[in-house]
């Protein structure tokens, strides 16, 4: 896309025989060891839809270079090793770009004649050109300070539309914590005088870390109660802490190469999962980041796309941003946190700074810090890195009420990935608890130790592939409670009876395991329930389970946001993931089954909660507030399920008075996805009353696309043609066509292929606007072993159709020939 104008050696101009321009690269034939090179190029961000290098969006220019976008914007040295620091001039119309930024410092603002005005930023930190930023617009700002632990003054300056100014004081009270965070519990601090972050509505993922100036979509910055619910809060609060966190970890100690993608990202989110741990219930954000993974990230480790967190290849890059590479990298670094415990990865993480601040670093970097600040052996525990798979874990237990041992026998194995047949055993944090009659942690000391100080979780390292642990002073039969805190990323396979489960579900200490221990007696009880809509006969309810659910919502003592966790089903996606051939159609009906009994059983205690929480605080920023509109809002997606006419007059009322956005697409959400009476004035009255903001828009898009209706997909269709739909726009394609592709699989896997067919359609579409959205679209696809014959067919010739379309763009290629095998 790069139009050359000139090149110069030294201020001498080259002629066309001194160079050589062949597709991306440009070669300068008899270049001295030693030289400045000046490139005068022409670019045109107005047409560049592909949100890559310089672009426009909402009639404001902005950049993204990671991962090789800068090379868009002129030519350069475009790898993460070459670190340089940066003077950016910008030159524009002042009346209609009056706001002029790139990162560092300001050190000069001029107007010119014509019209014009002129800013020059400085930024005096070494950087790789992904990290390079530049932003020119109309944008309205909202202004702070923080005064850093040594005493420096930062400005920190929240840029957006004007007339969003009013919605940015969530985000900047987020990055303030941040800061104070990172401060206080690694160390480290800001390093520059102003701290900038803009939001806009065109961005292909969440936000970009630039320096000194990151570039947020607008959904993870703009918030208030009336538009953004409690979940956008929470995201927001992470995302800006995430970006923060990766000055340190990620821009002063860079990458060497993409290889090492995860070393800045998967520590990253690592600091910023323990960051909202800190600043909210650590237990209900575990329980989300498992359920996360679990949905997006062990699909990946089991398909066709798998790939080790530092992978050994790739066709683009960017396909390689990825749940493994971020979500499975968070969950390495957390084991590497487990077994040196909070002060060893701090010094860790202090050495790894000091050894490698200015550089650009490797994992091997990273692990090497660890090790050598500890003297703990990550020897075997490299694997890690380098083998995919998601390793199983067996846990056997064998009670000696003569000795009074208790027996407990681990082993893993781990499937092959494509190019991975036979894989090596891993280093395996487990921690484990046993628990006795009354409910209480045992004490736990393995045979031979000491009897002084033996703690209630006990961390037992796997490191063969078979080991065999004993505990003494075992004085009753216990219940294991296995993988506490789900101390790593594997899958437990354990035989444990109902009763036993229901014993960790009512008193583990673990909370985690406590709502694990809930998850696997519903994922059994509808795995049995599929079977049975699968032979024709009635799926069985389980009283016990409903009743164990019942105590849940009794018990006062647990706070709402996590008794909201426990009562959650597993979803359609977690079940199918458990069958060897997926069957949507009556997984759907299983789990509607389950919910219809736990809602007929539970019917008075669920309205109870539902009435007890409905006066409640409106202010988002008030967590326990969040946490007992979660409760209340479970409740009521329950209730919906009796299908009673009196519950949806509620359901409307709920819509109709909620003062909070995430009351209000509770209800919208409930009211769409059935066939109340209410729903077409409800979405019709949501359409006309948020008419004029993008984000809140598309959670009604999303909604609709989510809905296991018989009509969603030609309801989809229909909404493609809807004025505030464009396929230009990231979030659109993600609110409405993700949410089709990735939120319901009964309907986008109808056993016509009529959702295939959709999605195929559309990435074609999309490809030749926006590659990288195109590829990530795609990738559910990959997962067509996983289906009957006949959808596997269908699935199979909507890939071989997309590879066979002329000028597909390299990311969807590499998707697409993955995913076909
Ligand atoms: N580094 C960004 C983050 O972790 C990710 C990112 C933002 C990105 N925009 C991108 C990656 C565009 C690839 C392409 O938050
Ligand atoms: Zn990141």
């Amino acid at each position: 896309g790069l139009a050359t104008l000139s090149l110069a050696i030294d201020g001498r101009a080259l002629g066309e025989g001194d160079y050589v321009i062949a597709g991306d690269r440009l070669t300068i034939e008899n270049s001295p060891d030693d030289f400045t090179l000046e490139t005068l190029v022409e670019i045109h961000p107005e047409t560049n839809t592909a949100l890559d290098g310089l672009y426009k969006s909402g009639g404001n220019f902005c950049s993204q270079c990671e991962a090789e976008g800068f090379r868009r914007i002129t030519w350069f040295l475009d790898r993460p090793d070459a670190l340089a620091t940066y003077r950016t001039t910008i030159t524009a119309e002042k009346a209609r770009y009056p706001v002029l930024l790139s990162n560092g410092n300001l050190v000069d603002s001029t107007d010119l004649p014509g019209g014009l005005h002129r800013a020059v930023w400085h930024d005096p930190w070494p950087k790789p050109a992904y990290l390079f930023a530049l932003v020119a617009g109309d944008l309205g700002v909202h202004e702070d300070t923080y005064t850093t632990g040594s005493g420096r003054e930062v400005a920190c300056k929240i840029y957006v539309e004007r007339g969003n100014e009013d919605r940015c004081a969530w985000a900047m009270a987020a990055l303030k914590n941040a800061m104070r965070w990172d401060e206080e519990v690694f160390g480290l601090e800001y390093d520059l005088d102003i701290y900038m972050i803009v939001a806009v509505s065109d961005f292909n993922m969440g936000a970009m870390e630039n320096k000194g100036l990151n570039v947020f979509n607008d959904k993870f910055v703009l918030a208030s109660p009336d538009t953004a619910t409690d979940g956008d809060y929470q995201f927001i609060e992470s995302v800006i802490a995430h970006e923060y966190f990766h000055n340190w970890t990620g821009n002063r100690v860079t990458c060497r190469d993409w290889f090492q993608l995860s070393l800045k990202e998967g520590l990253t989110v690592f600091r910023d999962q323990q960051f909202t741990a800190d600043m909210r219930s650590a237990a209900v954000k575990r329980i989300g980041d498992v359920r996360m993974l679990r949905a997006r990230q062990f699909p990946e480790d089991a398909g066709p796309l798998a790939h080790p967190i530092r992978p050994d290849s790739y066709i683009e890059i960017n396909n390689f941003y990825t749940a493994t590479i971020y979500e499975k990298g968070a969950e390495v670094v957390r084991m590497i946190h487990t077994l040196l415990g909070p002060e060893g990865f701090r010094a860790g993480l202090d050495l790894y700074v000091e050894r490698h601040d200015g550089q650009a670093a490797t994992c091997e970097d990273f692990i090497a810090a660890m090790e050598a600040a500890t003297a703990v052996d990550l020897n075997r525990f490299r694997r890690w890195y380098i083998q995919a798979g998601t390793p199983k874990l067996k846990a056997a237990g064998r009670y000696d009420e003569a000795a009074g041992t208790y027996e407990l026998t681990l082993s893993q194995s781990c499937p092959p990935t494509p190019g991975q047949e036979v894989k090596e055993p891993f280093h395996i944090p487990v921690a484990v608890g046993l628990i006795d009659g009354a409910g209480g942690d045992m004490p736990l000391r393995l045979v031979g130790e000491d009897p002084a100080d033996a703690p209630s979780t006990r961390l037992l390292e796997l490191i063969e592939p078979v080991q065999t642990f004993r505990f003494a002073g075992i004085a009753e039969r216990p219940t294991p409670s296995i993988l506490r805190g789900f101390s790593a990323p594997v899958i437990v396979e354990q035989a444990l009876s109902e009763e036993e489960r229901l014993q960790l579900m009512a008193h583990d200490s673990d909370p985690f395991n406590r709502w694990q221990a809930a998850q696997d007696i519903a994922l059994d009880l509808l795995l049995r329930m599929v079977r049975a809509v699968q032979r024709g006969n009635e799926p069985p309810a389980d009283p016990a389970f409903v009743a164990a659910l019942g105590r849940t919502l009794a018990d006062e003592t647990l706070d709402p946001a996590f008794a909201a966790e426990m009562l959650a089903l597993p979803g359609e996606d977690v079940i199918a993931e458990r069958m060897d051939v997926v069957d949507v159609d009556a997984v759907h009906a299983a789990r509607k089954a389950l919910a219809r009994a736990v809602a007929e059983g539970l019917r008075e205690p669920l309205m109870e909660a539902w009435r007890r929480y409905r006066e409640n605080s409106a202010d988002p920023t008030d967590t326990a507030a969040a946490g007992r509109r979660a409760l209340k809002n479970r409740a009521l997606a329950y209730l919906m399920e009796t299908g009673d006419a009196e519950i949806g007059d509620l359901c409307l009322r709920q819509y109709e008075e909620a003062e909070t956005m995430t009351d209000s697409i509770a209800a919208l959400g409930q009211l769409a996805h059935g066939d109340s009476p209410h729903r077409r004035r409800a979405l019709a009255d949501f359409r006309q009353k948020w008419a004029g903001d993008k984000l809140v828009l598309d959670k009604w898009f999303a909604v609709q696309a989510s809905s296991p209706r018989a009509d969603t997909l030609a309801r989809v269709r229909e909404l493609m043609r809807d004025s505030a739909f464009t396929l230009q726009n990231p979030n659109k394609v993600r609110a409405l066509i993700g949410a089709f592709v990735s939120t319901n699989p009964l309907r986008f896997h109808a056993s016509d292929g009529s959702g295939y067919e959709f999605l195929a359609d559309r990435v074609l579409e999309l490809d030749a606007i926006n590659p990288q959205v195109a590829a990530r679209l795609l990738t559910p696809m990959g997962r067509w072993r996983r289906h009957d014959a006949g959808r596997q067919e269908k699935m199979k010739a909507q890939l071989q159709c997309i590879l066979d379309h002329e000028g597909l763009s390299k990311d969807s290629f590499e998707i697409a020939r993955k995913s076909l095998g």
